[in-house]
Order: structure tokens, then sequence, then C-alpha cells
């Protein structure tokens, strides 16, 4: 039988495409090292996020096509990741790969919530994560991470952010108390953010998460105008209101040029512990619709859940993913993956996707 050769395995891998990048492995700069020793192949692939929703469907693929090859007799995939940085923001915060946004067109939906859950979930995936509370008005990251009355380090001119549990974390909330920030005014808030931003010291991040506070104000705007951020998720509720509370979100980051990066329906569905049946009391699925209206990612469905408010209640993330059944712990890897892949998309390409907001 023929010795197989590199170059036939490279020509295979040229035939898988990146599902979501519609460009083939090796054109994509994703394989970076072939090994063939009788008949055995070990293929090196560099994702583009450790968080990457494809990582089955590439892993089956890879073993497909190059399985295929005359004398192949078994495929071993070393996987590995490189999350990609978003260009235009390494001059504004270098060491910053990237800055993902979660807002909202109006209050309570849980945007801050789902900020720590994307935060957390994509620490626990492997990455090096940021979680930045720019809600000057009301923060709630100290509280939901554990660190009510902590106190960041100053290392020169710069705050340094406080580890919690694998995540760097800052917010005015950590500088100054409830009742200081309550006779600030929005615009005095929004210079503070400003001085803020420029004076964090995050470090290397591969994902820098900002929770936004509620509506369409002076925050996102001051924001947009000082990082060039990689996009946005928009949370809403399945209720009529919520969505067009969701439209009036995602006008604005089109306004603001701000990439959207879709749409997460929060509080989308209850399922009764007891008898594990779902029960869609707002009216599931109109995020979903939504979303393919104004054509936007649609990035998932989380569930109301006891277990997620009580983590937010008592500080502790992690029971996000430890503390809730597996359907919900699965609903949320799969909505944090996702915002993982779009981010990836994002950075693979330049925004051509025009939105069809009326
Ligand atoms: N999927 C969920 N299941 C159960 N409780 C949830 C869920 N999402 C959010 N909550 C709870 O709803 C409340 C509001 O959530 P959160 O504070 O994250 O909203 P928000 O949009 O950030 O609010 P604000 O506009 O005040 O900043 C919190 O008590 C939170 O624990
Ligand atoms: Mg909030």
């Amino acid at each position: 039988m023929p010795s197989v050769t590199k170059e036939q395995v490279l020509e295979a891998l040229r035939r898988v495409n990146d599902p979501e990048l519609h460009r083939d492995l090796v054109s994509l700069n994703m394989i970076k090292n072939v090994a063939v020793c009788d008949g055995l192949v070990r293929v090196h692939v560099e994702l583009t996020t450790p968080a990457c929703p494809l990582k089955d469907q590439i892993g089956k693929d890879v073993h497909r096509e190059v399985g295929g090859v005359v004398g192949v007799k078994q495929v071993e995939i070393e996987w590995s990741s490189q999350v990609r940085a978003h260009a235009a923001l390494q001059v504004h915060l270098p060491g910053v790969k990237n800055v993902i946004a979660i807002g909202a067109g109006k209050g309570g939906v849980g945007k801050s919530t789902i900020a720590v859950m994307v935060a957390y979930g994509l620490e626990r995936m492997g990455a090096r994560v940021g979680l930045l509370d720019a809600d000057v008005y009301g923060p709630s990251i100290p509280k939901m991470v554990g660190l009510e009355g902590a106190r960041p380090n100053v290392r020169g001119e710069k705050i340094v952010p406080i580890d919690a549990d694998g995540v760097r974390v800052m917010s005015t909330g950590l500088l100054v108390n409830s009742e200081e920030a309550l006779v600030l005014r929005g615009p005095m808030l929004a210079g503070i953010l400003k001085q803020f931003l420029g004076q964090v010291d995050w470090g290397e991040l591969d994902y820098l998460i900002v929770d936004l506070p509620p509506g369409t104000g002076d925050i996102p705007l001051t924001l947009a105008q000082s990082i060039p951020m990689t996009g946005a998720v928009v949370v809403c509720t399945p209720q009529q209101v919520a969505l067009l509370d969701a439209l009036k979100a995602l006008r604005m980051y089109q306004k603001l040029n701000v990439p959207i990066l879709g749409i997460v329906e929060n509080m989308s569905y209850f399922i009764a512990p007891d008898t594990g049946r779902e029960y869609d009391w707002f009216g599931r699925g109109g995020a979903a619709a939504a979303a393919e209206k104004v054509g936007v990612p649609f990035l998932g469905e989380i569930p109301i859940n006891i277990a997620i408010r009580v983590s937010g209640d008592a500080g502790a993330p992690e029971d996000l993913f430890t503390r809730t059944d597996e359907r919900s712990r699965a609903a949320v890897e799969s909505f944090v993956r996702n915002v993982a892949g779009q981010v990836s998309i994002r950075n693979a390409q330049e925004p051509t996707v025009e939105l069809t907001i009326s």
C-alpha cells in the first residue's frame, strides 16, 4: 500500500470547511501541524475560541475527509485555541482582544445575569475573561459575583480588577458606594466611565464582557465612542412589549455602528422541577422570530430557573453551571458558545449583514 503524504492530508483538510466561516481549515490557518506515521495521521487543529460551538462538527468532518485518504488507518486530532482579536480595538485597549456589550431596551430583563453567565461560561471553557460593570447608576455585578465590600488595588496610575473565581471584575460599585453614586448625574457618570475605561489594567484578555445599564441612554453612547466593540448581545424576554424594546436597542446599536452579535431570549420558559414539563408562560419564541425578521443571529433561550436567581443573590456565579438542572445548563452553555462563535465570525470577516429594522 502506498504511504500517505502530508500533502495528501492537507489536500483532504482543504475539503473541510469551518461551517460558520465558510472557508476551509487550511486557508483559515487553523491547521497547525500534520504528522504522518505508518497510516496514523495526527492533525493539530487550532480553533478560534475555546468555546467553539462547532468543534464536534469540525472533528467529524476531519475524521471523514482524512480518514478517506487511501492508506490512512487512524486519525487523531489535537485541539488548541487562539482567540482572534478585533483589530480596531487594539489601539484603544491593547491586550484586550474583544469587547462584548450586553444590553437591552429596558430594565430587569436579566442583562446583568446574562453578562455574568457569558463571562463565567467563557472562563469555564478556557478563555481569559474580564467583566466590566458599566451600570454606573445601579451596579449589581459586585453582589452577583460575591465582591460586595471589596476594594480593588491600585498599581501606579492603574486600577487592578479583582479576580473573582477566575474572572477579572471591575465596577464603579467597587469604588463608590451606592449612596454616593445616586447623587451623581448622568453626564458625570458617563465621564466616570470614560475615565475608568482608560485606567483599568485588564492585562491580557480574550473577552471583556460589559454589563450595560437599562435602556438607550448616554452610557452605551459613551462606551461606543470610547472603544470599538466587537459587538453587542441584546437581551429580551418573550413578551411582545419586551420585543419592541429589543428592537429599540438594536436600532441604537445600529446607529452607534456597533455590530450586533445576536439576541437572546431570557426567562424564555420554565422547566417544572418535579415533572420536567416545560411551560411557556410568556409566549416563548418571540425573540427568535424577531431575530429572523431583522436578520440578526438568534443566540438561544434561557429558561427561568430558581438556581439562576439564587446564584445572583448569593454571589456565586459558578452555581449557574453547577446547581442548574442538566437541560437548563445545556441551554446556558449552548448560548455562551453561540456568543463566542459570533465573535469569531465577526473577526473573520468585515460586517456585511445589513439590518432591516424599520
Ligand atoms: N433566567 C432567569 N431565571 C431566574 N431568574 C432570573 C433569570 N434571569 C434573571 N433573573 C433574575 O431576575 C432579576 C433581574 O435580573 P438582572 O438584575 O440580571 O436584570 P437586569 O436587566 O440587569 O436589571 P437592571 O435593568 O436593573 O440592570 C434578578 O433577580 C435575577 O436573578
Ligand atoms: Mg443590571
